[in-house]
């Protein structure tokens, strides 16, 4: 982590870990049903739920084997989270991780997932030791697809789920 708190950064955006600061913009795309539907997550989530995530967060350095941490993604000229990126290394092969993602719905389309996504694969490689990555979505979820692809991540497989759900992995190596 630098000076300022970030453990990534481009010239836009900076990489930090997520907290309380983030509260109200996590309830916000929390209780988005179209993002909870798209992320398989239940709704309402609750300001309790949201302060015990982070607390949770806050004893799980980044790179941690077996855990998700979740990256705030700020906008540096103005201070605003504006979604997140969270990294997971596999516990059973530490040399693989998953990257998840969710923009809140008025920052999205500014190219802030591309950019935070690029960020966090290049600490993925470069700071945690990580050699592929892994990008999972429903294959009707163009923005997620689009997003994978402009980070420079490629189509790898697509199958279908045990219920019908039809998904879409996407990878990099280094
Ligand atoms: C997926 C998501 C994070 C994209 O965030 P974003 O910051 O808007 O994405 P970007 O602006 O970086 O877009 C990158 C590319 O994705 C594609 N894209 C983005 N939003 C799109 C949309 N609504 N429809 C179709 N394509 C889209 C475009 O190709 C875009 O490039 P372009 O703007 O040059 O055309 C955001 O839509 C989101 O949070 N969705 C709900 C949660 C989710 O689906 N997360 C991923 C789960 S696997």
């Amino acid at each position: 982590m630098d000076s300022n708190g970030w453990h990534a950064e481009t010239e836009r955006i900076g990489l930090r870990t997520f907290d309380a600061r983030d509260l109200s913009l996590f309830l916000e795309y929390r209780n988005d049903e179209e993002i909870a539907r798209l992320q398989g997550w239940e709704t309402p989530y609750t300001v309790d739920e949201a302060y015990e995530f982070f607390e949770d967060l806050a004893n799980i350095p980044p790179g941690t084997p077996g855990e998700w941490h979740q990256f705030a993604i700020v906008d540096k000229a103005t201070g605003a989270t504006v979604g997140d990126v969270g990294l997971h290394v596999r516990a059973a092969d530490p040399s693989t991780a998953d990257v998840g993602y969710t923009i809140a719905r008025r920052y999205q389309r500014h190219g802030y997932a591309s950019e935070a996504v690029g960020a966090i694969i290049e600490y993925a490689f470069d700071v945690v030791g990580v050699r592929t990555i892994f990008a999972n979505a429903l294959a009707e979820n163009e923005a997620s697809r689009g997003v994978a692809e402009r980070a420079g991540m490629a189509l790898d497989k697509q199958w279908l789920t045990n219920d019908g759900a039809e998904l879409v992995r996407y990878s990099i190596v280094n």
